[in-house]
């Protein structure tokens, strides 16, 4: 372990390059990545090795993983201040799992919902990959020793799983890692699909309506508000027991910043139509920088962006591998530094 206590607390989180970043990714964890970064040593990655837990076309994944470099940036993420790197570029990320892997119980991974849910129609033919992706997860979490995840809610029990590991490791091998905690926001934490109000926003969404992707055209965002399915009743208030509207209204005050009793009041009277038509004017407004600053990065930049961050993840990566290796007896070279 590090034991300069006086370094900055850190954050690591990530975004896995299946498909493109939509409107959930964006409220539920890189608007939170954003502001933390003022106030954090921050790593964030693009989660390639995550990727292929399924099959991938490998084109368009090496073409994604840019892309969503592309759009962390153009959110706000300063490569300034925080290090933006790709997971397969540090190879640490591979043989930390291995480590992990050997104190993991077949147990603990059995029971993760989402192994479950992906796994669910085919679960002898379900990759080894896919069954191992939550130890992958604490194995980037764990090297950076991060203080804070910031995720949205889907991601709360692999947190759990990699608590529970940096625990155990410690306890078996001596303080090793830093046990992080979770950063899960009050609202934003779990945008539903448009189209369907009891699923999550999502990058697989069968329906091409249910997700708004934060590349979409003005014209495509549009469409799909003007589609989303909404609750029986005419009142537009947040309530429970109406999720679609609710969902609409989480979104509005986000990307507004506005109170929700203000949300309310300014919507008071007003039909669903007029709902979708503001909610669809503010993402357009909020694309269009965005995607602005998408076209106005060059090939050259993002380069050097990644370069840089593959350096600076690498040296603090490689500083806790070499601790792990040693406690647990694998010194090879290590020997005379022992
Ligand atoms: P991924 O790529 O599915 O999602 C990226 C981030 O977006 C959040 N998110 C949502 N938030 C609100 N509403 C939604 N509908 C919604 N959909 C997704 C996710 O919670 C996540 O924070 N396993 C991770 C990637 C990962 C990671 C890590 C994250 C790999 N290693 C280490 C943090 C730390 C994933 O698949 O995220």
């Amino acid at each position: 372990m590090e034991h300069n206590e006086s370094r900055m607390r850190r954050i690591f989180s990530g975004v896995k390059p299946t498909g493109p970043i939509h409107l959930g990714n964006y409220l539920g964890a890189l608007r939170n990545w954003v502001e933390l970064q003022h106030q954090y040593e921050s790593f964030f990655c693009i989660v390639d090795l995550h990727a292929i837990t399924v099959s991938q076309d490998s084109q368009e994944l090496a073409a994604r993983t840019r892309e969503i470099a592309r759009l962390y940036i153009a959110t706000g993420i300063d490569p300034k201040i925080s290090t933006i790197f790709v997971q397969s570029d540090v190879s640490e990320h591979a043989e930390l799992t291995w480590m992990l892997n050997c104190i993991t119980r077949v147990g603990e991974l059995e029971r993760m919902t989402q192994f479950k849910d992906k796994a669910r129609r085919q679960r002898e033919s379900a990759g080894v990959g896919l069954f191992d992706y939550p130890v992958l997860m604490a194995a980037d979490i764990l090297l950076y020793q991060t203080d804070l995840v910031p995720v949205g809610e889907d991601q709360k029990q692999h947190l759990e799983l990699t608590r529970d590991l940096a625990i155990r490791f410690n306890r078996d091998y001596g303080e090793t890692f830093r046990v992080p905690d979770p950063f899960i926001p009050k609202v934003g934490a779990r945008i539903m699909s448009l189209s369907d109000s009891t699923k999550k926003m999502s990058k697989s969404d069968e329906s091409p309506n249910g997700c708004i992707e934060l590349l979409d055209t003005a014209e495509t965002v549009r469409r799909k508000f003007k589609r989303a399915v909404t609750d029986s009743g005419t009142e537009i208030k947040f309530d429970e027991s109406r999720p679609a509207i609710t969902n609409l209204l989480s979104i509005y005050q986000l990307l507004t910043g506005k109170q929700p009793e203000d949300v309310e009041a300014h919507f008071a009277g007003q039909g669903y139509a007029q709902l979708k038509n503001e909610l669809a004017d503010v993402t357009v407004e909020f694309l269009r920088p965005v995607q602005e600053r998408v076209e106005n990065i060059s090939d050259q930049e993002l380069d050097r962006i990644l370069d840089d961050g593959r350096r600076r993840a690498q040296e603090i990566a490689r500083q806790t591998l070499d601790d792990v290796k040693r406690r647990m007896g694998l010194q090879g070279a290590l020997r005379a530094r022992a």
